[in-house]
């Protein structure tokens, strides 16, 4: 097997995912097979890039600094770009040579004395990327968004989206189709945990901006969205803040999963004004979910669940070990659940829609927030965390289906973009998703037509070079 040039045999060829990268790009890319004429647009992905400087190496899979990279399908036509965010982080560290900052899995050089207190994490952009309003957003779960130009991927700045005080603003945003509003929201650990909202609509005013305190701290990453509520779903994940605070162990090492405690779910009516809604449910862990919307007093939210986060906190963990070259654990799998929620009972029933190992979520954003049939995701056959396939889960029927690009391939995250000329139908149009190639140590983007995903890719954009792993994207019509 071929490797990239900073690995070696012995080790796992899926940490090249965790290998630095150092270059900046601006080619077109070699295609294989034909672009459809109808996908027209950029896809943007966000993704930690550089996990090392001076000798020091970042000790988790999922903490680096922000890299965009962006797709430009035009008229059958392909244009790459890769560019790091410059955030604070990044160019003090550029300037310095070596790793300055705390980061989630990594403590800033200088033992317990240089970490005394609350976690000092600096942003590194480096999870979601958003296009609103013709402003290109990097989020981290730190602090504010960075904005970048969309078209040649240079910094702008950074700034808050609301008026009140976020601290932290989480990666994962939601735009509801329905009424363009986009949601965001952050927390804030502390005695009492805070959970803040901000609602923009679609021309870019703020409509709603509220705060209240949850019944206890959680570490989330992901929330629901209905036409008039967000969810949110506290895993029984806290924090160890004694350590944290005496600077003995890094943010993920604090945190701590107790499988006892369940789960809540906390639904809060947007206008902000209303008491949430608490109700309990079983223990489960939650990276992303795929969609929520109302039936009557009923909200079904959909979400990939795993019995326990093993693939990420412990010594052993496969995002701690892939980073030195050897696969650690993830025994525990993420599969396709639903919640439905009785808002009046205040009751949680969660069924499992399908079996598969799965996870990045995602759908046909014209449904965000309404009814929908169809999710897609990336998929494991042989690896519950590192995944080969794409699939689509059929929510109607809890039928699946998936092209597996073999146990040499890893891809991600899947973005769907529309067909604009069949847009009445939520399953028509592409799949877009990022693979590295394990024999040649090579990156690339397919291309597959959603409705029909076992054909397997319609085309193929080879990079001349790896991408490190890239976890979400956003695609731009037109
Ligand atoms: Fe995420």
């Amino acid at each position: 097997m071929l490797q990239s040039k900073n690995i070696n045999t012995e080790m796992d060829w899926r940490s090249i995912l965790g290998h630095t990268l150092e270059e900046e790009y601006n080619y077109a890319p070699r295609i294989e097979g034909k672009i459809p004429d109808n996908l027209k647009g950029t896809l943007y992905r966000n993704g930690p890039g550089r996990f090392d400087r001076g000798g020091r190496r970042k000790e988790q899979l999922l903490d680096g600094d922000g890299m965009i990279q962006s797709f430009q399908l035009l008229g059958g036509t392909a244009h790459y770009q890769n560019r790091f965010v410059r955030t604070e982080k990044y160019i003090e560290e550029e300037k310095a040579g070596k790793l300055l900052h705390e980061t989630w899995s990594t403590r800033a050089p200088g033992g317990f004395l240089a970490n005394l207190g609350l976690p000092r994490i600096k942003c590194q952009a480096g999870v979601t990327t958003v296009c609103r309003n013709d402003k290109l957003y990097a989020f981290d779960e730190v602090s504010n968004p960075y904005i970048l130009d969309g078209e040649d991927l240079s910094t702008v700045g950074s700034e808050p989206v609301g008026t009140i005080d976020i601290r932290n603003y989480k990666a994962h945003t939601k735009i509801n189709a329905k009424t363009g509003d986009w949601i965001l929201f952050g927390t804030e650990f502390g005695k009492v945990m805070k959970a803040q909202f901000v609602i923009q609509s679609k021309t870019g005013e703020i409509k709603s901006e509220f705060s209240f305190d949850l019944p206890r701290p959680s570490y989330m990453h992901d929330f629901f969205e209905t036409e008039n509520f967000v969810i949110l779903n506290l895993q029984p994940c806290g924090l160890n803040l004694g350590s944290t605070l005496l600077g003995l162990t890094s943010f993920i090492s604090s945190l701590n999963w107790k499988p006892e405690k369940g789960n809540l779910l906390v639904a809060m009516h947007k206008s902000g004004t209303e008491k949430p809604i608490i109700m309990e449910a079983p223990t489960a862990w939650m990276w992303h979910s795929y969609n929520a919307y109302e039936v009557g007093n009923t909200i079904i939210a959909d979400f990939v669940g795993f019995e326990k986060p093993d693939h990420f906190l412990g010594e052993d963990a496969a995002f701690k070990t892939i980073m030195n070259g050897s696969m650690g654990v993830a025994e525990s799998k993420g599969t396709s659940r639903r919640y439905e929620i009785d808002l009046v009972a205040k009751t949680v029933k969660e069924n499992t829609v399908a079996t598969n190992a799965v996870e990045f979520p995602v759908i046909n954003m014209s449904k965000s927030g309404q009814n929908y049939q169809y999710g897609y995701t990336s998929m494991g056959l042989d690896n519950n965390i590192f995944h080969s396939a794409i699939a689509r889960v059929d929510f109607n029927d809890g039928q699946v289906s998936h092209y597996d690009f073999g146990d040499t391939v890893h891809v991600g995250e899947p973005i769907f973009a529309p067909d604009p000329t069949r847009s009445n139908d939520e399953s028509k149009g592409w799949l877009l998703t990022l693979g590295l190639n394990g024999e040649t140590g090579k990156s690339f983007l397919s291309i597959l037509d959603a409705a029909s995903l076992a054909d397997g890719p319609v085309a193929t954009l080879h990079l001349e070079h790896h991408s490190p792993l890239s976890f979400h994207g956003f695609w731009r019509a037109g």
